[in-house]
């Protein structure tokens, strides 16, 4: 990704925050990608003794994954601080007068940076990451979560490929040239970047996910809420006109299908273990090799 389409950290960090409050109104992708990996985890025999949910937001996953490792100590981090109160309140309203149990195991909330990481070395089983990647420096995060997983400690993820939003994305270049869209990953760049940071056997695979919206402006409000405007640092300063949000809406309607409108997702699915093996260490020419066969999904 060109410096020019990455994001700008505090940007991100302040959106989401800003948005915290109505984030699981809108969440529906984030919902489906995270209930899908949850679902690949169980495929794995794992006792994870410490858990990061990584870019964490409103804690939907670190309940879930307390529940399913009820022995594991979850570490919700993120980079907004306002996501991770809001994660507190999660918690706590998923576990009533359960979590006064003197026993009971509760999560640890971190505000931090998936870039450099506020843990120790080989100090996590298993690292969870759903959609919160696509946000970050690849190669800063992938180093930071290969430092601190534990030798056989697993990372799984979902991040965004770059056909995300791709109606939008069209509709926004019949109105003027800037960035209004974040420019995501290529699969082969995710991979790449896990191989450079020394992660084991990784495994991607993309599937598409489509979500329906009745007008394009409802559309816009749902990303806005997401947190997920455009923060690329190209993108032009200021307000983005109601002339200009017309049109798009305009141009948007060409894709209207069903009577709905289509807002297209390329999602990753990602694994991969801590501790890369000497075979599939980086070469002297600075070129990872990748088999095929290791590009190709879990279940699709
Ligand atoms: C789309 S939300 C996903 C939240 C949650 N994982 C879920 O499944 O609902 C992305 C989250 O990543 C967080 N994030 C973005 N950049 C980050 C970074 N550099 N370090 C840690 N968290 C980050 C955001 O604040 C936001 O809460």
């Amino acid at each position: 990704m060109s410096d020019d389409f990455k994001p700008e950290k505090w940007s991100v960090a302040r959106s989401f925050g800003q948005s915290a409050q109505y984030y699981d109104d809108v969440a529906v992708l984030q919902r489906q990608t995270g209930d899908e990996l949850l679902d690949r985890l169980s495929l794995v025999t794992l006792t994870p003794k410490r858990i990061l949910d990584l870019g964490a937001g409103t804690g939907r996953n670190v309940v879930q994954l307390a529940t399913r490792y009820p022995d594991a100590e979850v570490i919700g981090l993120d980079i907004a601080p306002t996501m991770l109160k809001q994660a507190q309140q999660t918690y706590r309203a998923s576990q009533g007068l359960k979590r006064w149990l003197p026993k009971q195991k509760k999560p640890i909330f971190i505000a931090g940076d998936a870039e450099s990481l506020p843990l120790a070395d080989d100090s996590v089983d298993l690292v969870f990451a759903n959609l919160a990647l696509q946000w970050c420096d690849l190669a800063a995060s992938f180093t930071e979560i290969e430092r601190v997983l534990r030798p056989d400690g697993l990372l799984m993820f979902t991040t965004l490929g770059p056909d995300t939003l791709t109606e939008l994305r069209q509709a926004w270049a019949t109105v003027d040239d800037y960035p209004h869209v974040n420019v995501f990953f290529d699969m082969h760049d995710v991979a790449e970047a896990m191989m450079n940071a020394r992660l084991a056997e990784p495994v991607l695979d993309m599937d598409r996910y489509v979500l329906t919206y009745q007008d394009a402006m409802a559309m816009m409000r749902d990303l806005k809420v997401l947190g997920a405007s455009n923060v690329a640092q190209g993108r032009r300063r200021g307000l983005t006109g109601k002339k200009a949000l017309v049109q798009v809406a305009k141009a948007y309607e060409t894709f209207r299908e069903n009577g709905v409108l289509p807002a297209s997702y390329e999602v990753v699915f990602g694994h991969a273990w801590a501790g890369v093996p000497a075979s599939q260490m980086q070469h002297s020419d600075g070129s990872v090799h990748i088999p095929l066969s290791e590009l190709t999904g879990l279940k699709r």
